[in-house]
């Protein structure tokens, strides 16, 4: 292991675009790339001489070469999805990592010195495959990741850091391209305390400029008796165009969109032009704007404050600047928003003040101390009078972290003298509807009538992301443990796709994997996708139990496939 050493540098890897910066002589500095842009649209393509570029390039050839650039990237992390980029296929992972590269490589030319240690933001909802596929792109790209920061928290502090002596409850609202993040905190002499957080991670944006682009592809269609169905090009013009005409929204009443040529009838080019005004924008965003009130009301209540306890509301990401979201706002929570802190720049320059504490740039007298919550309910999974399946909550969401908690469990039978611990993440009631991060077995459990033998389980999660589980059979203190690093780099879903078969379980599970490949291929080309679909999905977390080598769920799994597989067959029969 080598020690790192060198500045750190903080990164807001965001939806649509990406900034960087960096805390250095008492003060945060946002980091400009090679053309003097601080914020970097976050778009990855391959230009006609089969080089990869980013950033603004990269968004300026969306709209004439759409097939071979990717925007939006962050969506699509941890999804498993692929993208294509002209004739091969990239994962989130290998994309963002190409952004993030683009990143170290300029802020080397404006510091004038090797950068290759960071800090990572997310959206505070982002879920742990989430979080560790942006860690893994920040390896790809050559950084050390010191931290994976909450991208709310990161603009409180961004807040903090100027306001040490204040004494408030606030609440950041942060809207950005992509993702809606709220979070609730306390500020008191410098120490900063994330009470809740809640969010979507697919509200932003990007839904606005898709719900005009619904509303100018059904006018275009209408007008002109033509399909724009399945048009990448008619598609990223349109993309492009209705975002623009949205930002215009928020300075004017009324906007003009213009598309010289969208398609083709007849041998002759189509374009669009339509005058939209604010009133019938706010109309198409309405349904999303109303989605954003529950998470502001789950992270007021899990907070355990009220309303009229708020002193101030942030306003963080792009999506903010909407006269629309800020009515929202104050009806929903009575108070103006505040613009104390840059809605583009505030995440990255948290993130570089939380590089600043790591790296010892940020003097002690000025350190603020910080506190955040767990965003997911982390369990596990266990059995009651009725079901096998059942999530027992042992840090709820919402706890403070660094957090320490232990609950007590029992032998469900006779002579029991095993218990398998599965530990799982996630809010549903059943187990294995969350997303399951670890197993491991205690054994030597003395003999004993069911419920006499307990078994105490306890859970430490702290603020790098790193799980302990231990297990104590509390009549003779044998302790079995297992360290989960939730934000380690490696899995996920995409590499157990070849992954599995280096793992000692990859021999007992072949054949089943080999079995369900093949009926999803007869399914897929059978026109049968729904069943594909499922069949993927079941044997996706197959293969991934299998690299994991969790082993209690690959056999259960392996049972539901084949019950799935013999189903389909007599079906056909
Ligand atoms: N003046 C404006 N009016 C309306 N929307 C705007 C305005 N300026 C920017 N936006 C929108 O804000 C979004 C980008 O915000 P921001 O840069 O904060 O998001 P991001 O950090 O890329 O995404 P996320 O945080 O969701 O990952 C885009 O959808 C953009 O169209
Ligand atoms: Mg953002």
């Amino acid at each position: 292991m080598t020690e790192r050493t060198g500045v750190i540098i903080g990164i807001d890897l965001g939806t649509t675009t990406t900034e960087a910066a960096v805390y250095r002589n008492g003060k945060v500095e946002m980091i400009p790339d090679f053309d003097g842009n601080i914020a970097v649209p976050s778009a990855v393509g391959i230009d006609d001489r089969g080089n990869f570029v980013v950033g603004a390039k990269a968004k300026a050839q969306y709209v004439l070469a759409p097939e071979r650039t990717a925007i939006e990237i962050k969506r699509k992390t941890g999804t498993g999805e692929k993208i294509r980029l002209g004739e091969k296929e990239y994962t989130p992972v290998e994309l963002s990592a190409r952004i993030l590269d683009y990143v170290r490589r300029y802020s080397e030319a404006w510091l004038g010195e090797t950068v290759n240690r960071a800090v990572i933001s997310v959206p505070a909802y982002f879920n742990d495959i989430q979080r560790r596929e942006t860690a893994e792109a920040g390896q790809l790209a050559g950084f050390t990741v010191e931290r994976i920061i909450n991208e709310p928290t990161a603009a409180a502090l961004s807040y903090g850091m100027n306001h040490l002596e204040e004494e408030s409850h606030i609440l950041v609202y942060d809207l950005g391209g992509g993702t809606f993040d709220v979070t609730v905190l306390e500020m008191f002499e410098g120490v900063l305390e994330v009470k809740a957080s809640s969010g979507d991670n697919r509200l932003g944006g990007k839904d606005f400029d898709q719900s005009l682009v619904r509303w100018l592809t059904e006018r275009f269609e209408e007008k002109n008796q033509v399909s724009l169905k399945g048009d990448i090009f008619a598609e990223s013009r349109l993309k492009t165009a209705a975002e623009q005409c949205k930002v215009e929204l928020s300075a004017q009443e009324s906007a003009v969109v213009r598309v010289p040529v969208l398609a083709e009838k007849d041998g002759c080019p189509l374009g669009l032009e339509e005058t939209v005004t604010r009133e019938l924008f706010e109309s198409l965003i309405a349904g999303d704007l109303t989605r954003t009130r529950r998470p502001v009301n789950v992270a007021l209540s899990d907070s355990g404050l009220h309303e009229g306890d708020l002193d101030m509301v942030l306003l963080a990401g792009g999506s903010t600047r909407i006269p629309a979201v800020r009515r929202e706002i104050r009806g929903l929570l009575g108070i103006e928003p505040s613009a104390a802190i840059h809605p583009d720049y505030s995440i990255a320059e948290g993130a570089a003040v939380q590089a600043g504490i790591i790296g010892g740039a940020v003097e002690t007298e000025k350190s603020l101390v910080m506190t955040d919550v767990n965003p997911y309910t982390l369990g596990v999974r266990t059995t009651d009078g009725y079901s096998s399946d059942v999530m027992s909550v042992i840090i709820p969401r919402n706890v403070t972290i660094p957090a320490t908690r232990r609950e007590r469990y029992y032998t469900a039978w006779d002579d029991q003298d095993t218990v398998s611990v599965q530990v799982y993440q996630g809010e549903y009631a059943s187990a294995s509807r969350n997303h399951m991060v670890g197993e491991f077995e205690v054994g030597d459990i003395p003999l004993a009538p069911a419920g006499k033998e307990e078994i105490d389980i306890s859970f430490s999660y702290n603020q790098n992301g790193i799980l302990q589980v231990s297990a104590e059979v509390v009549s003779t203190g044998k302790v079995s443990s297992l360290t989960i690093d939730m934000i380690d780099a490696s899995l996920p879903d995409e590499k157990s796709a070849e992954e599995w078969k280096k793992s000692p379980l990859a021999r007992e599970f072949r054949s089943l994997i080999r079995r369900a490949e093949k009926a999803i291929r007869l399914a897929s080309a059978g026109g049968d996708g729904e069943s594909a679909g499922e069949l993927e999905t079941m044997l996706a977390q197959l293969k991934y139990a299998v690299m994991k080598e969790y082993r209690i769920r690959a056999e259960e799994l392996e049972e539901e496939i084949r019950e799935y597989l013999n189903s389909g067959e007599e079906n056909n029969e």
